[in-house]
């Protein structure tokens, strides 16, 4: 049991979407004493399918055990927990370690306060523009009262630890943020961690708001809050309502390729790994009470890497050297709330904590659209007859 006594225990939300996956995969691969409890509602966005190959190597399927095990083992490192962020009785319950001590993960007392999470990595949220744009109510639930459930939940049971208890391990509250919350920038600029915030979509405001509970429970219960405002990522695992990953999905059945108005806005590509290397970084190094920007360095127009996409699967699979033939200039769903362009100055995080991104877009795109070639069953699974009623709103 020593083995387990100095672990990291991190309470990752939002763990079964995108980001938050490919965080997971990277903690528990990167060291041996992190353990995962992974709390997700798996809505649309949220599948257990992204987290298989953890579940199979960390989790109590691994060791064919149940929940109710008498022998917390070193190389059981992930627990799955499905629930909702809104939900405080949840929060408190995982925060005290009463959950896994209910369920009689351990042994007692003593391994309940090993399952109880020193830190929590907050990327649960509502992640889409264009929803936000058809139904505002869940991106205020989940991003703003959420978040706050969180805050308060981390505020009363790290302001009640007695001494000697992981006081080792300091508490870290990391919020995952987005660059969309500074707004819109013209053709020049970048957005550096000061600059104002003015959001556009509800997603963004959402976002924005969540921000600003943060930084009052920093300012008035000195709450261990970090920050992270990334640039958009992409890679694998990533739902196919986001530009690339839908892209890709669309030209592999050969349907349309709907690009919004002249496709000429501008995003900074970020590959997901690149930003799970950061926020690895911000967590365990990152100074408290400060915002970190994350960006890719890889400033692009839109309708640019719907062509690169074309390029790469016309080059890759069935030797298609047309599929741009498939690119449609549709009105924009999002009007006024559609951002031009996003750029970040990350003088900060490199200066700081040593970090810069290294994956260059095409090469990160080529190894995207490998995953999405030889994952087309993820892709089948995770699309429900939500996703058509969704598509046919915004596209039809
Ligand atoms: P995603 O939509 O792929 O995943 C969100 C996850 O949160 C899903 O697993 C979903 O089931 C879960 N979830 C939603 N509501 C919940 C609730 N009430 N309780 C518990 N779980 C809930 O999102 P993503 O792209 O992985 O983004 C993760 C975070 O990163 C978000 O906070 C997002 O704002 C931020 N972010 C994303 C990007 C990007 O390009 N994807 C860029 C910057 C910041
Ligand atoms: P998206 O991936 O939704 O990220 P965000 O809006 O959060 O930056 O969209 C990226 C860009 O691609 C954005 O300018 C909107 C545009 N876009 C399209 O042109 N067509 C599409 O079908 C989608 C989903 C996005």
């Amino acid at each position: 049991m020593a083995k387990v006594l100095n672990r990291k225990t991190i309470l990752v939300t939002g763990g079964a979407g995108f980001i938050g996956s490919n965080f997971i995969r990277h903690e528990l691969e990167s060291y041996d004493d992190v353990v995962i409890v992974n709390l997700d509602k798996l809505t649309y966005a949220g599948n257990l399918e992204n987290l298989k190959d953890i579940e199979k190597k960390y989790g109590l399927a691994s060791l064919n055990l149940k929940p109710k095990t008498q022998d917390l083992r070193p190389d059981l490192r992930y627990f799955f927990v499905k629930g909702d962020i809104c939900d405080r009785n949840l929060a408190d319950s995982l925060l005290s370690g009463k959950y896994f001590k209910d369920k009689e993960v351990g042994q007692g007392t003593h391994d309940a306060r090993l399952m109880t999470p020193d830190s929590i990595v907050n990327f649960a949220a509502e992640s889409h523009v264009d929803r936000s744009i058809l139904d505002a109510v869940p991106f205020i639930d989940t991003n703003i009262k959420g978040t706050q459930v969180l805050l308060e939940a981390a505020r009363i049971h790290w302001q009640n630890l007695g001494s000697g208890t992981r006081d080792l391990i300091p508490n870290v509250f990391l919020h995952i943020s987005t660059d969309e919350v500074y707004g819109s920038l013209g053709k020049t600029g970048e957005f550096t961690e000061t600059s104002p915030l003015l959001p556009n979509s509800p997603y963004s405001a959402s976002k924005a708001a969540a921000d600003l509970l943060c930084r009052s429970y920093y300012k008035a219960y000195n709450l261990p809050i970090i920050l992270t405002r990334s640039s958009n990522n992409y890679g694998p695992y990533q739902f196919p309502e986001k530009l690339i990953p839908l892209m890709i999905k669309n030209a592999l059945e050969r349907k349309e390729l709907p690009v919004y108005g002249e496709g000429l806005n501008v995003r900074d590509w970020l590959y997901v790994e690149d930003n799970c290397r950061a926020i690895d970084l911000v967590l365990r190094k990152g100074n408290i009470g400060e915002i970190y920007n994350i960006g890719g360095e890889n400033e692009i127009e839109n309708i640019k890497v719907v062509k690169l996409i074309c390029k790469i699967l016309g080059e890759k699979a069935a030797g298609d050297s047309r599929l741009d033939e498939l690119i449609k200039f549709i009105n924009d769903p999002r009007g006024k709330a559609h951002d031009f362009r996003y750029a970040l100055d990350c003088s900060k995080i490199k200066k700081d904590l040593g970090w810069k991104p290294v994956s260059k877009f095409e090469e990160g795109l080529k190894i995207t659209i490998d995953w999405y070639l030889s994952n087309r069953n993820w892709v089948k699974k995770v699309v429900t007859g939500e996703y058509q009623e969704y598509y046919k709103k915004i596209y039809t």
